[in-house]
């Protein structure tokens, strides 16, 4: 077993070549730590990764690969990414979610186990709360995920804790909240399935974006969310890693595992109407919306209470909403060239 305070070992990031893999393998790098990377690239495209970053082509789910990038990269610690997050395709395959996110992840463990792997860094979600909407939702509510997404997300936190306490790793469960921004054009979103992504998609193809639903129990009727920036979410698993090799998130010489979970967030809550307005002010014109349907599932405000992690981490978010969009809208346009004349 490694001292837990050696640094020297090299971090994997599974799914690191991903929208937020991408930017924490980035981040690593830039803050000199020795940094690899395995993704499938069903997803993420290897033309994101750092300079000079190894990098495996594979699957979490096989074995073989992994082994064998344990063991030939020296790997002491595992940032793992690698998953399925859309909610409405998690309705639709839950079995698929469930081998994707559950099954790999159990057979990543397993590896990691068996070549002695110390720290694990998970990126869990807030779908794991679920419905829960009473104010700031702490790590204390309990988790009742809603969808096969954010079950496969809990279960995840499950088998870790586990596993910990079985093989003595030192853990920590990040639940991100609504990450958005990029922290350059080129590391931006390619996704569309957030809002802002969304809302830009309809603005280029020439439509109005649309609100699901303006009569939510909400100052202004549209449902609220915690806007995180991409970049303070990269540097909070920087600090997550630190503080494992720090010696939290492990036994501290007994036999519970005291692994850490914690919400990523900003604590603020911005509504989809004030979103929109944002937008508007990085375009520089406003932008009409219009108000559709409520979308099935949603909550009406999801914020997280961000105390702990400031607490044990010492991590608090830098970056505000214009800051999201700013760096989200010059993401687009990298990738969507035509969009650069909406803007005035
Ligand atoms: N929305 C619109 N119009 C759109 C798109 C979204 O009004 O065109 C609204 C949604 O109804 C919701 C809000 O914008 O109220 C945010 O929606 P997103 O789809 O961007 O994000 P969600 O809050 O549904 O979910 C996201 C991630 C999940 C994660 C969750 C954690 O996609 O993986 O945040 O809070 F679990």
């Amino acid at each position: 077993m490694t001292d837990a305070n050696d640094d020297s070992g090299t971090i994997l990031v599974t799914g690191g070549a991903g929208y937020i893999g991408a930017h924490i393998s980035h981040a690593l790098a830039s803050s000199g730590r020795r940094v690899a990377v395995l993704d499938d690239l069903s997803t993420g495209t290897a033309d994101r990764l750092p300079d000079g970053v190894p990098f495996v082509e594979g699957d979490v789910g096989d074995a073989r690969v992994v082994s064998a990038v344990l063991g030939d990269l020296g790997v002491t610690s595992v940032i793992h990414i690698a998953a399925k997050k859309q909610v409405g395709e998690s309705v639709a395959r839950p079995l698929w979610y469930y081998r994707q996110n559950v099954t790999a992840m159990a057979t990543l463990l397993e590896c990691c186990v068996d070549a002695g792997v110390d720290r694990f860094l998970f990126s869990s979600s807030a779908a794991t709360y679920g419905m829960a909407t009473d104010g700031l939702i702490s790590e204390d509510t309990p988790a009742q995920p809603i969808n096969p997404y954010g079950e496969s997300k809990l279960i995840g936190e499950w088998l870790l804790a586990d596993v910990a306490r079985s093989a003595g790793l030192s853990y920590a469960a990040l639940r991100y909240f609504n990450v958005a921004g990029a922290a350059t054009p080129e590391l931006g979103d390619p996704g569309v399935f957030n809002l802002i992504p969304m809302v830009f998609d309809a603005l280029t193809r020439g439509e109005a974006p649309r609100i699901f639903g303006a009569d939510w129990p909400t100052p202004d009727g549209t449902c609220i969310r915690d806007y995180v920036h991409i970049a303070d979410l990269a540097d909070a698993h920087i600090c997550a890693l630190d503080a494992l090799a720090a010696g939290s998130g492990g036994s501290g010489g007994g036999a519970e595992v005291n692994g850490l979970v914690l919400n990523v967030g900003t604590g603020e809550g911005s509504s989809v109407q004030e979103v929109i307005d944002a937008i508007g002010r990085v375009l520089g014109r406003p932008v009409g919306a219009q108000v559709v349907a409520r979308r099935p599932g949603d909550p009406a405000a999801l914020v997280a209470k961000v105390d702990r992690i400031a607490d044990v981490l010492g991590w608090t978010a830098s970056r505000n909403l214009d800051d999201m969009v700013a760096s989200a809208w010059e993401g687009w346009v990298a990738l969507h060239p035509e969009a650069a004349s909406l803007a005035t």
